[in-house]
């Protein structure tokens, strides 16, 4: 147990003691560090002068301020706005340039491609995804299958007014719902889609393929072409690259022929400033597949 003893000089160390000692063992009461206790009082008058200096204390419904008026949200407000006017100048220039004079030039076409890059994060990744490889419905917007037509002016053009919204210049095209109309029976269908996974040479019944090729080229030819490699001013997709919007299996087949789905994409001309527009277009394209 503790005992308090008087102080006393330790023999070996030199140091003296605490007073306490345990079972013999008596405690030596050595001093701090010299150097840290510079450290110590050197934070302590850093910590004051700080507090002093800058804002440091909260109060009922605001802070200390500081001496020094120092703010972070002023500081980042001004870097904001220096961005902004940094950008300006490109955003000017991108507006009044051509795809192509943007694609030209490399300072613009950088500073497209960026700013492209977050345009997309924030407007479009809802529907085509993050990295853009798109989803059931949604197209990737990284292979070279095009539904709407894969150059530049043309993906300007199907950001700028979006598909089958009810703008007036949206890209339109329906296919019409042949088993809902009773174009076609149930029998039919099911021969045309066999046809269709043909087209990609995709596993498939070869005698119901035999009949649904005329029922293909008299229904379906016009819009996705004879060999099923797809219509871009129509927005009929190739059925010949195993590359499926809506699926590829024998039932999602036959189902888009029961009813088309009809994607909706909004217009993104109403909503976004032309610069921005015509970054997404090079961000869109660049992305692998820009014919
Ligand atoms: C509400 C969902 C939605 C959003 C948001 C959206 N899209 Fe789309 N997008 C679609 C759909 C659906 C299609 C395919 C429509 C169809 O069936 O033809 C499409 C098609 C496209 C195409 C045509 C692809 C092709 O193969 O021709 C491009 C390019 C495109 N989107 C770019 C964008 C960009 C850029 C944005 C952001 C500014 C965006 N989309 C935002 C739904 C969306
Ligand atoms: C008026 C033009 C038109 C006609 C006619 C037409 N289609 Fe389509 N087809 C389209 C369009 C546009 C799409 C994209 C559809 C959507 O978003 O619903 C499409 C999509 C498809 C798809 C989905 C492709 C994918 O990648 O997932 C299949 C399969 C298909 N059509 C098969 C047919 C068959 C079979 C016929 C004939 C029985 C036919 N289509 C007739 C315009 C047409």
């Amino acid at each position: 147990m503790a005992e308090d003893h008087k102080i006393e000089t330790d023999e070996i160390s030199g140091t003296r003691t605490t007073g306490h000692e345990w079972d013999g063992i008596k405690e030596l009461d050595t001093p701090m560090p010299r150097w840290w206790l510079t450290v110590f009082y050197a934070c302590i008058v850093w910590a004051v002068g700080y507090c002093i200096a800058y804002p440091a204390w909260p109060l009922i419904s605001s802070y200390t301020t500081g001496v020094l008026g120092y703010s972070s949200r002023a500081e980042v407000i001004e870097t904001v706005a220096e961005h902004k006017a940094g950008q300006a100048q490109f955003r000017d220039r991108i507006a009044a340039a051509s795809m192509e004079e943007i694609r030209a030039e490399q300072d613009l076409f950088e500073f497209a491609l960026a700013s492209g890059a977050s345009a997309y994060a924030v407007n479009c990744s809802t529907c085509h995804g993050a990295g853009a490889a798109g989803g059931n419905g949604y197209p990737n917007l990284n292979d070279d299958a095009w539904i709407w037509g894969g150059t530049i002016d043309d993906i300007h053009y199907t950001i700028t007014h979006g598909i089958r919204n009810d703008t007036d210049e949206a890209r339109v095209s329906e296919m019409p719902a042949f088993g809902e109309l009773e174009i076609l029976d149930d029998a039919q269908i099911e021969s045309v889609t066999q046809f269709v996974l043909s087209l990609s040479g995709s596993p498939h019944d070869a005698t119901l393929a035999g009949d649904g090729a005329v029922l293909y080229e008299e229904n379906c030819a016009a819009c996705h072409g004879e060999q099923g490699e797809g219509y871009p001013e129509l927005g009929a997709p190739n059925l010949a690259d195993q590359i499926w919007l809506f699926g590829g299996t024998p039932e999602a087949i036959a189902a888009q022929i029961h009813k088309p789905r009809q994607g909706v994409m909004p217009a993104w001309g109403p909503k976004l400033d032309e610069a921005t527009i015509k970054e997404l277009a090079v961000y869109v394209h660049a992305l692998g597949g820009g014919q």
